[in-house]
């Protein structure tokens, strides 16, 4: 279902040609009456242009894990800001009902996507580098996993949207049937 406020951010886009803010996407997200599909996230996070002191807020690094924070939610999609060191990743996952789009702000993502096979479990299919700029989607019920390489050498900085918004996720070990649950840590901890 297209919005109204959505055209209106796809009119004044194509008559001003201005990439979208980061309030303009959180505009974007307030005004929707329903789940957005994945290609009009993955639209409005390829249409982004997001300086760093907009993200300034939302940036900080802790160390052991990578440290989530959300920028705004609300029962139709969220979006969130990930911050990584060298060496960080998530659990293998899928998004249990949701779909995502990832901008990579700075650094590079590395993406890893799995597939599930009913007799031997879990298997690599394939894997992708990103960097700066790139826009990245999963639809359900993709299987992946994202991290900053070690040998990257240098801290990740990435943006993301759920619609809807994650909730438990479901969790998945390589040569394995086996599926466990996993609630994202927002902690600061
Ligand atoms: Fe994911």
């Amino acid at each position: 279902m297209s919005t109204h406020i959505e055209s209106t951010t796809e009119v004044s886009a194509q008559i001003t040609g201005r990439p979208l803010s980061l309030s303009d996407l959180v505009a974007a997200l307030g005004a929707q009456k329903a789940v957005p599909a994945l290609e009009q996230v993955f639209e409005w996070l390829e249409n982004a242009e997001i300086s760093d002191k907009e993200l300034e807020p939302y940036v900080g690094f802790k160390e052991g894990n990578y440290w989530r924070h959300r920028v705004c939610r609300n029962e139709f999609a969220e979006m969130l800001v990930l911050c990584w060191r060298p060496g960080h990743r998530t659990p293998i996952h899928d998004h249990n009902g949701s779909h995502g789009v990832v901008r990579v702000h700075d650094g590079v993502m590395w993406e890893t996507n799995f597939a599930f096979d009913e007799e031997k479990g879990l298997c690599y299919k394939s894997g992708q580098e990103r960097s700066r700029g790139d826009v990245t989607g999963a639809d359900v019920p993709d299987i992946h996993q994202l991290g900053n390489p070690e040998v990257s050498g240098k801290d990740l900085i990435t943006i993301h949207i759920y619609a809807p918004p994650l909730g438990v996720l479901k969790t998945y070990k390589v040569g394995s049937p086996e599926i466990d649950l996993y609630i994202p840590d927002d902690s600061a901890a």
